[in-house]
């Protein structure tokens, strides 16, 4: 069910709309028997019938299963191809199947792939980050999530303060002390299973709201702001000029730390938005793309910072005693394999000639979208920055979560996606928009602009 008609500008006929859903709704079931097979087939073994729940519950369409991919396209059980505009939330940036990353990975696993040892190309990967992002120490997860969970203990034990402060609207992964959302003034925790004490010591503001942020910060127990640079889990947000130089001097009036996480928005720079923007962050995260989609997260942290992950005081003993160090670290963590792909991917694929050639295509992205907004005459808008874009329902762009909730259409949302998903492309998820990646041409662009114009033409 189409929940709203669009509002201003041009109306939309809301029975064709809802007529439109159910009939795009019963081809994608029908052209794919065997994504649908799959799924039934895999009730019996996996809850809701995807190897990860989380995975039924990202589209509004039954779950597609994938066969391969190869640069900008991707192709499902049932023998279809999809030109992708969501690269797997921003894992597939570097394209699918890139050549380096391939020829790394095959080499490294020839050679053994497990060793709890570093190997050389960590020292390379660790001197490309730091380079690249500025930050002058790396430590090494098999995710982003687990890589802000490192940075949060940290920032405590740094600190000696329990509190984190983040924005609404935000996403970070599934750690736990992050895992609250605002409910009027209070917080609440964001999913069950979770324990109250996250909403204790979790405290939310508005994006672009300073002063909710100096509020947050003033009783001087904030261990860590954590935030992206542009909130890319609720749509695009920009911040406000002036946003981010008012975050740094209230975090380090108060003695906070402050965290960027990149994980996603790495994608639309070379040395992601901290770098273009300037930003001086405590610690940046990335992971996702960094390896071509192999898992590994990463921090980077000040000298400062780093010196809290010291040698614990009286070394290793039998366990079942309490340790003077911070919990981080697990087996297969900084993995060759990982690393491998990571040197492949740093050095061979998102190059500085590689975010040029994104920027630009993403420009011709964004531009297309705006172009069919207008010729439409639609109230919608369009955010973009380097290789990613986003389109939203209201004539402004929000500038934060709230105005991002509140004038989001998530049934349209749904359709759109449903209705390219049948014309061989792949739309992101509701919360990211399209990205272009580095295997991606301008006929990519074209072909997703045309289904994209096709929709409109269909119900505007
Ligand atoms: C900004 C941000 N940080 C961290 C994560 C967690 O990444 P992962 O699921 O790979 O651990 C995500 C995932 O979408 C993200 O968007």
């Amino acid at each position: 069910m189409i929940k709203a008609a669009w509002h201003g500008g041009r109306e939309v006929d809301q029975a064709k709309v809802e007529a439109l859903a159910a009939v795009e709704e019963e081809r994608f079931r029908r052209e794919r028997p065997r994504s649908m097979e799959a799924t039934a087939r895999a009730a019996a073994t996996m809850p809701r019938g995807v190897p990860m729940s989380w995975m039924d519950e990202l589209y509004d369409h039954p779950p597609l299963w994938v066969s391969h991919g190869a640069g900008s396209r991707f192709w499902d059980v049932d023998g279809h191809e999809y030109v992708d505009m969501y690269v797997a939330d921003m894992s597939a940036f570097c394209g699918h199947a890139p050549a380096p990353v391939v020829r790394a990975v095959c080499e490294r696993m020839a050679a053994g792939n497990q060793f709890l040892l570093p190997s050389p190309d960590a020292l390379v990967v660790a001197e490309a980050l730091a380079a690249r992002y500025g930050m002058a120490k790396w430590q090494f997860t098999l995710s982003a999530t687990q890589a802000n969970t490192e940075v949060v203990r940290i920032a405590r034990a740094r600190t000696g303060r329990e509190k984190i402060l983040v924005f609404d609207g935000k996403y970070h992964g599934h750690l736990e002390p992050t895992l609250g959302v605002a409910d009027g003034g209070a917080v609440q925790p964001e999913y069950t299973g979770l324990p109250a004490e996250v909403s204790a010591h979790l405290r939310i503001a508005g994006f672009n709201d300073l002063d909710a942020v100096e509020r947050a910060l003033a009783p001087g127990d904030v261990a860590v702001l954590l935030t992206e640079p542009a909130l890319t889990n609720a749509g695009f947000l920009l911040p406000d000029p002036g946003f981010h130089d008012g975050l740094r001097a209230l975090t380090r009036r108060q003695g906070t730390l402050l965290a960027i996480d990149e994980t996603h928005t790495l994608v639309t720079a070379h040395g992601g938005l901290t770098t273009a923007w300037g930003l001086e962050p405590d610690f940046l995260t990335v992971g996702k793309s960094i390896a071509g989609g192999v898992p590994l997260g990463a921090y980077g942290m000040t000298d400062e910072v780093a010196a809290t992950l010291r040698p614990p005081a009286g070394g290793a003993a039998v366990s079942g005693i309490a340790y003077d160090e911070v919990a981080t670290g697990g087996t297969l963590f900084a993995n060759p394999l990982s690393m491998a792909a990571a040197r492949a991917a740093l050095t061979e694929v998102l190059t500085p000639g590689a975010f040029l050639a994104t920027a630009r295509l993403g420009g011709e992205l964004a531009a297309g979208l705006r172009a069919h907004i207008d010729r439409a005459g639609l109230p919608w808008s369009v955010n973009a920055h380097g290789s990613h874009a986003f389109y939203f329902f209201s004539p402004q762009p929000p500038r934060d979560a709230r105005g991002a909730r509140d004038t989001d259409l998530p049934d349209l949302r749904a359709l759109i996606r449903l209705f390219l998903a049948n014309r061989g492309v792949w739309e992101s998820g509701w919360w990211l928009g399209p990205t272009v990646s580095v295997a991606h041409t301008s006929p990519d662009v074209e072909l997703y602009l045309d289904a994209i114009g096709e929709f409109i033409d269909a119900v505007a």
